[in-house]
């Protein structure tokens, strides 16, 4: 379920929530930044995690605790911006699927295009989870982003190799274009001739301590 106004999971939400549980063992601390309906932390809780997640949305906060209640699995849910309510904390899994939507003008402060609308190149949250998560990552931790082929993919492995993370890409789902990445195309925030997008799962794994 989700309260009106709370973005509905698509193919992105279920991408990452599949590879999300390949990654968690049980125990596992768990976080799902931008949850919207919670649908991937309640996959990870279901996985065996112990999930923290967070939206700045008062009612995907509510959706994702409801969702994990009807899922019989314990989710805590937080409203704030980004990490912001997990600074002090480390995890074993930080994964999310941020807004990266290209879009003119500022970013949106409330409303639907809140979930998607990212700035002229996409990346305005993507890029501030590049610098704000890494270090909230325990040894051995990974961190799991969604974005589009479109954003580039050599900006976020460069971003995740400066955070001291070995970075690849752990998935990629071509296809057509969405509708909003169309509509952006036809807007000229995007190349015309574009038609098609691969969506990616980007990892950094930091490095384990050595036991030497
Ligand atoms: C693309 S939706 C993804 C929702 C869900 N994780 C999924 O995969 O279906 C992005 C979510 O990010 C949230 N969001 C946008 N800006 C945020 C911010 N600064 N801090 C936390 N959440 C934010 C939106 O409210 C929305 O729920």
């Amino acid at each position: 379920m989700k309260l009106p106004g709370v973005f509905a999971p698509i193919s992105d939400s279920w991408l990452l929530a599949r590879v999300v549980c390949e990654h968690v063992m049980p125990g596992a601390r768990v976080l799902d930044a931008c949850t919207g309906s919670g649908v991937v932390g309640v996959a990870a809780a279901r996985a065996g995690g112990r999930v923290t997640a967070v939206d700045v949305s008062r009612r995907a906060v509510a959706s994702a605790w409801l969702n994990a209640r009807l899922n019989g699995v314990r989710v805590e849910a937080l409203r704030g911006d980004l990490v912001a309510p997990v600074v002090d904390r480390a995890f074993d899994v930080i994964a999310s699927n941020p807004p990266y939507v290209p879009a003119a003008g500022p970013l949106p402060t409330a409303g639907p295009a809140r979930a998607w609308d990212a700035g002229r190149d996409g990346r305005a949250l993507l890029d501030r989870l590049l610098a704000e998560a890494p270090p909230l990552l325990a040894p051995g931790g990974l961190l799991l982003l969604v974005q589009s082929d479109l954003l580039g993919e050599e900006p976020t492995l460069e971003r995740l190799r400066a955070a001291g993370l070995d970075a690849d890409v752990a998935a990629r789902e071509p296809g057509p274009l969405g509708p909003l990445m169309r509509a952006r195309v036809e807007e000229g925030l995007l190349d015309p001739g574009i038609d098609r997008e691969a969506v990616l799962i980007m990892r950094g794994r930091r490095p384990s301590l050595s036991t030497n």
